[in-house]
């Protein structure tokens, strides 16, 4: 098992850890979120969610990635039998979601071009799904959209390389380039939409704190809801990433590295937008209130607006449409990696064989998503597949690990032998007990929503093939990959 590919650098593995976790969500979920949820005084759930299950989540996959040192379905196999099928049900779920991430790239590759030329015109939502996407109604699927096609075959070539290259020659050069590039343009971005007139009052919506919101279970529920998403727990990339970490690294100080790191990205990433957002409100003579928007509706449809609004705009547009090309390539890579390990273990096989295998047949799936019904597609996946996958499974991972396998108090033993930041009972309060109750109660709370109206307001069959039998599915599938023993495990273990 030694020879068990390896980060160069203790620098190496951070910057692979952070581009994982520092991604869209970052970008245009959280300025949102944040807003919506209470503002300013989003940041009292936000910390405390971060805290107590942030942190402690990734201090805990950090360690079992470290002490079995493989990939997430065989880690788990090590813990209990039993939780192998967690390890491929949150690989198959990585699966789903580096079937469309790309796609999103893709049109960011096209809009960083397109800001030279401001092709959206003066109607950037009908540009972009009228003239760009040409998007069909839900469930209609329609042409191939050459325009999205061209640039995904593109970023696929990428990938490919990255990923072929292996762990420190690919993936850890690719986030050593990515990552500094990514902080640069991104300071740039923000240092110019705060100099913008009209971003004071961006700011002041983005930072004034609605205190009474803070007695809204909700605005909890979506403080823990970001802090998973962004940190990339529970969709085994970062037990996986840390599998090739070297036998003596600090585990504790990585994880708080890791995730102050992507919540200071997070901070400024809200700065950036609502500072933009504030200008964009006074030009136009609205409210901030009435420009808000989140996910690829901000993206795609406000900010060309926002360029548009500005003074020597097309290298601003093309810096912004960048930094989402950069901070989602390298989030890409990181969930690719996910199942490109696990075949690799699974079946024996060279890396080579498995970048094949697992990479092309995410990127023929990912082609489903190239034509006119690509963006209700990907907007219903992605929805079931955070939900009911990820949050799920993450909620099915500390529940086994804490209850069942009860191997907390091991894993702290083994966290503390290697690191400088010792971990005490709080540790295991954080993931026994808060964690499982704030998932479970999330849960619920989706799941009734969910029964009651319809996602998005897609039609019920739409929803049903495209969303529920895709998360149900990543557990099937799941559990069939269990059933094929290991190499070399096929006596007793
Ligand atoms: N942390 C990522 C983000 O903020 C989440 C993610 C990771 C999504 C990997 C896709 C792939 O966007």
């Amino acid at each position: 098992m030694d020879n068990r590919s390896q980060w160069g650098s203790r620098l190496g593995f951070l910057l692979a850890a952070m581009g994982s976790a520092i991604g869209l969500g970052n970008i245009w979920r959280f300025p949102a979120t944040a807003y919506e949820n209470g503002g300013g005084a989003f940041f009292l759930p936000y910390l405390f969610a971060l805290l107590t299950a942030g942190i402690p989540l990734l201090i805990m996959e950090y360690t079992i990635g470290h002490k079995y040192r493989s990939s997430a379905p065989r880690s788990f196999k090590r813990i209990s039998k039993g939780m192998e099928w967690i390890g491929w049900w949150q690989v198959i779920i990585s699966f789903v979601i580096s079937t469309y991430y790309p796609i999103i790239i893709a049109w960011a590759v096209m809009y960083a071009y397109f800001s030279f030329g401001q092709s959206w015109g003066d109607d950037a939502t009908s540009f972009f799904v009228g003239d760009f996407l040409q998007v069909a109604d839900a469930g209609t699927f329609g042409a191939i959209v050459p325009s999205v096609l061209f640039p995904l075959l593109g970023l696929w070539a990428v990938v490919f390389i990255i990923l072929g290259l292996g762990v420190k020659k690919g993936i850890e050069v690719a986030n050593k380039i990515f990552i500094p590039l990514l902080a640069i343009i991104f300071i740039i971005i923000v240092i110019r939409a705060v100099t913008l007139p009209g971003a004071v009052e961006g700011l002041n919506a983005f930072f004034a704190p609605d205190w009474s919101q803070i007695k809204d279970g909700s605005v909890w529920v979506a403080a823990y809801g970001q802090i998973f998403f962004s940190l990339s727990i529970a969709f085994a990339i970062m037990i996986t990433y840390s599998s090739y970490l070297p036998k003596k690294s600090d585990i504790t100080n990585n994880a708080f590295i890791t995730g102050l790191a992507n919540s200071s990205f997070e901070l400024l990433a809200g700065i950036g937008v609502f500072a933009a957002l504030g200008f964009m409100a006074s030009q136009t003579d609205q409210a901030v209130a009435d420009v808000v928007q989140g996910g690829v509706g901000l993206a795609f449809m406000v900010f060309p607006e926002i360029i548009s609004e500005m003074p020597a705009s097309g290298l601003f547009g093309f810096l912004f449409f960048a930094s989402l090309v950069l901070a989602g390539l390298s989030s890409m890579i990181s969930i690719s990696e996910t199942y490109i390990a696990g075949i690799q273990e699974k079946f024996n096989v060279s890396r080579r064989v498995s970048v094949t295998i697992g990479g092309g047949l995410a990127a023929i799936v990912s082609l489903f998503y190239a034509n006119q019904g690509g963006l209700n597609l990907l907007d219903t996946v992605d929805y079931f597949i955070n939900n009911y996958g990820v949050a799920l499974a993450g909620l099915f991972e500390v529940v086994a690990i804490a209850w069942f396998a009860r191997s907390l108090k091991d894993l702290q033993n083994y966290a503390n032998d290697v690191s400088d930041i010792r971990l005490g009972s709080w540790w295991r309060l954080c993931l026994g007990i808060i964690t499982p109750v704030v998932l479970g109660f999330m849960m619920l709370q989706n799941l009734l929503g969910d029964l009651k109206d319809n996602y998005g307001g897609y039609p019920i069959d739409f929803l049903f093939s495209f969303g529920w039998i895709v998360a149900i599915s990543a557990m099937f599938l799941g559990a069939i990959l269990t059933i094929k023993k290991w190499p070399n495990e096929t006596k007793s273990q």
